[in-house]
């Protein structure tokens, strides 16, 4: 039997089941209003160090989010996928529709990946909006010779050695934003500062409340 596909990407008849209980029932019983955040940037710019400083923020406030980590998720759910285009592709579409979900649930989504293609971002973002959820990209900005000093996996030395191929910013290339709603350079600011703009951020988007 062969597996059938829509236009769309969707499955053949099916048809979609909904609920008595909604995204917005769930954040009124949260209390919060539920996006996803989207670090993107080179492997060793800090995603995933803000990421979990932003986190500490927002659990401190009693706010229900979720990190979803390139490296974490790689070994599970993305276990499957390796770094060639397509599978990056994959990997931020499985990504994207994880975060859809969690939105679904309330949760605010603090998501990490190198995410180095444009059209890969701006799909994530286009699910998100056809959905109504808040997306906010935010570049983790830092200079290839910033990151590649810090390198702490050693993957960048590999990277040089040919020992790993198709590593982003060294052969693979890694496309800028050009809309993310905020700008980090993490070679000039702290953990702290990174940390504390994107929680400022999600207080003018109406996500988190008040200092
Ligand atoms: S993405 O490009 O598909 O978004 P993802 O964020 O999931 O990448 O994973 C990136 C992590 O995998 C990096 O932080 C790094 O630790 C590791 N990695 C291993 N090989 C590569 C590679 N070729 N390019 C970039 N990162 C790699």
């Amino acid at each position: 039997m062969s597996q059938s596909k829509n236009d769309d990407g969707t499955s053949e008849n099916v048809v979609w089941h909904s609920g008595d209980v909604g995204r917005t029932h769930r954040e009124a019983m949260l209390g919060q209003r539920a996006g996803t955040v989207w670090f993107t940037g080179l492997s060793g710019s800090g995603k995933s160090t803000v990421a979990v400083a932003v986190e500490r923020h927002l659990a401190g406030a009693g706010r229900l989010c979720y990190r979803l980590d390139g490296d974490n998720l790689r070994h599970g759910l993305n276990g499957d996928l390796g770094f060639a285009e397509a599978d990056r592709t994959e990997n931020i579409r499985r990504t994207g529709e994880v975060c859809r979900l969690l939105v679904d649930a309330g949760v605010i989504v603090l998501a990490s990946f190198v995410s180095p293609f444009r059209a890969d971002r701006d799909a994530v973002r286009a699910m998100h909006r056809s959905a109504e959820m808040p997306f906010l990209e935010v570049y983790v900005e830092v200079p290839i010779e910033v990151a590649e000093a810090r390198d702490p996996k050693g993957l960048y030395q590999k990277a040089r050695a040919g020992e790993i191929r198709g590593f982003t910013g060294i052969d693979q290339p890694y496309e800028a934003p050009d809309q993310a709603e905020l700008v980090l350079p993490t070679a000039s600011l702290s953990v702290e500062e990174s940390a504390e703009s994107v929680v400022g951020m999600l207080r003018d988007q109406g996500l988190v409340g008040p200092a």
